[in-house]
């Protein structure tokens, strides 16, 4: 498996990042999760807008992000990838010493690793649905930046690993924020319903084209926080992510929602999406 770091590609055997590198102590870092349909990466310039933002809210002065498009398709390629690839980028604030919890005095250069995957589409999730569980929401309030700082959202998966979940939906004042790598909608009445984009949610790439779809199709929506109290009024539910793309939630925790059945809307919504991926 060939990485690459910081101006080079190498082999993963022989990449390394130094233990003062401060997003290893500090998690000082930004990331993004990337793939590609028909070997060309879904929507590039919202991830890298998204990435640009990452990097100036959290002060980090990486420069290079016009060169990382090809440097990521020349990654695909030295890593032979033959089906669809899944690209994960993460750039930190670099290395220096002594720690400091402010940034360092002298200048440093960022970090920069991109690894590939070949992707495991989920097929079975997608058209069965999924079980989510509730947790609540105890991240920082600035979930609008893609940190690397992602301690709360492990441990919450992990709740939901353990109770044969996919994912865990997180709960702030009662109310249903995003999941913990994943925006959440409700539908009902035939309306769509996602939380608004605010620092308490990332804005997902996935939730802004299935907006998108809304707004073409004259789907009504309403980006409105949903009460945790009130799920029960609803008639579907969804989640979408880059590697989840449009998958129906059938059960959460243990209330099988109406039949156990994806719903209308969600699927109507995963054939558009099908549909334009395939075409992509
Ligand atoms: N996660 N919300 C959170 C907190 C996320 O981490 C993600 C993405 C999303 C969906 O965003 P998008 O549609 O752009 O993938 C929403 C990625 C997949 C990850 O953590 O690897």
């Amino acid at each position: 498996m060939m990485v690459f770091i910081n101006n080079r590609f190498i082999s993963i055997e022989e990449a390394h990042i130094s233990p003062l590198d401060r997003g290893f102590l500090f998690a000082d870092g930004v990331y993004e999760s990337i793939r590609t349909y028909n070997n060309k990466l879904f929507r590039y310039k919202d991830h890298l807008d998204r990435l640009k933002r990452s990097l100036k809210e959290t002060r980090i002065n990486f420069k290079e992000l016009d060169s990382i498009e090809n440097i990521i398709y020349e990654l695909i390629q030295k890593n032979e990838v033959e089906n669809e690839a899944l690209v994960y980028l993460q750039i930190t604030r670099g290395s220096a010493f002594p720690r400091t919890h402010s940034f360092p005095k002298e200048k440093i250069s960022p970090t920069i690793f991109i690894s590939v995957q070949e992707l495991k589409e989920n097929t079975v999730e997608q058209s069965r649905g999924v079980k989510v569980i509730i947790q609540e929401d105890v991240r920082w309030l600035r979930c609008d930046i893609k940190s690397t700082s992602l301690l709360p959202v492990v441990l919450a998966s992990q709740k939901a690993t353990e109770e044969n979940a996919a994912e865990a939906i997180l709960v702030r004042d009662g109310m249903i924020t995003e999941g913990t790598h994943t925006n959440f909608f409700a539908v009902k009445d035939e309306t769509i319903f996602t939380s608004p984009k605010s620092r308490l949610i990332l804005e997902g790439i996935t939730r802004k084209v299935v907006l998108e779809f809304c707004d073409k199709f004259k789907i009504d929506y309403c980006e409105e926080f949903i009460n945790k109290d009130e799920l029960k009024s609803f008639n579907e539910f969804f989640i979408t992510s880059t590697t989840k793309e449009i998958t129906p939630v059938t059960m959460i925790d243990y209330w099988t929602v109406k039949d156990g059945e994806p719903g209308k809307i969600t699927k109507s919504l995963q054939s558009v999406f099908k549909k334009i991926t395939e075409d992509y």
